[in-house]
């Protein structure tokens, strides 16, 4: 018996996010117990930036839930993600839990390849803004592998089944799960797989997924990218792992620079007014 966790970033309860991750296990071709997990009903605090997680205990030093929720992701074998589009992009209760990923590198072997599907609700067709990217750029970083992203649109609780191509979607999603990568055939990126670029000046782009760089052609009326590979950190289980140690290597070069970079901020140290609450 498969354990899903469906992980669900909307404050709203029966909202669109909980009942398709709801209608998706009922695709699920594995027999399965599905678990529930609303990020809102989790305290979890913004990352401090200090790295501590990556040194000493491997543990965030932050007092909060976050550990809960990495540790329900890890036991789970496969995850349905769902997420609702705020002020054009995936909301931020979903980056508050991101942002800490860092302390999650030392579970890197438990996530890696952990299959997932994603979701992103918005309620004006269209208007999802960036959230397929956030989703994209959460499951990659998270080192899943993401069976399929899909953007769905609806606005009121239950507006989501109400479309008869939503509850096809959500089928076709559940048998994603532990089956075959959904595929997209439209223009991506030859490296990661992304689908947002940024226009860099003539046929120059950059792929928002894994932040390399190319040049686009056309090639009979479709998009073509060749993109080059510079730094990887999540395509493979070995860049994942490269990029922790140069992470961890940070705090070597922190010591050997700490002199000139104290000499550098002390210049600021007085300067403005801090409103506190
Ligand atoms: C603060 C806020 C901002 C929103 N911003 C957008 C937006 O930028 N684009 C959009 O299409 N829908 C937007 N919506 C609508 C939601 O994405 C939509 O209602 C969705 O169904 C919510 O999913 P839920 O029922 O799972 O919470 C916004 C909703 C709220 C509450």
């Amino acid at each position: 018996m498969k354990t899903i966790l469906g992980l669900i970033a909307s404050p709203r309860t029966l909202g669109n996010c909980e009942l398709i991750v709801k209608e998706i296990s009922n695709h699920i071709t594995e027999k399965h117990e599905l678990q529930l997990l609303r990020l809102q009903d989790f305290n979890i605090k913004p990352c401090r930036g200090c790295y501590t997680c990556l040194f000493r205990s491997k543990k965030c030093v932050i007092d909060d839930d976050y550990s809960q929720v990495l540790t329900a992701i890890v036991n789970a074998d496969a995850l349905i993600i769902a997420v609702p589009t705020y002020c054009l992009g995936a909301n931020a209760t979903l980056k508050m839990f991101f942002d800490r990923c860092v302390a999650s590198y030392s579970y890197a072997n438990q996530l890696w390849n952990k299959p997932c599907v994603s979701i992103g609700i918005a309620g004006i067709n269209g208007m999802e803004g960036s959230t397929r990217l956030d989703l994209e750029k959460f499951t990659s970083l998270m080192l899943f592998d993401n069976k399929a992203t899909e953007i769905l649109y609806s606005a009121l609780p239950g507006e989501v089944f109400m479309n008869e191509k939503n509850l096809k979607k959500a089928a076709s999603l559940g048998r994603a799960l532990f089956g075959e990568r959904l595929q997209d055939n439209g223009p991506a990126c030859p490296i990661c797989g992304g689908k947002s670029f940024r226009f860099l000046g003539g046929d120059r782009v950059k792929c928002l997924l894994c932040s390399q760089t190319g040049y686009i052609s056309m090639e009979s009326g479709s998009p073509v990218f060749d993109i080059t590979k510079e730094y990887g950190i999540f395509t493979s289980r070995e860049e994942a792992q490269n990029h922790y140690l140069l992470l961890k290597d940070k705090r070597t070069e922190y010591r050997v620079k700490r002199e000139l970079l104290n000499q550098i901020i002390q210049h600021y140290l007085d300067r403005g007014n801090w409103i506190k609450p």
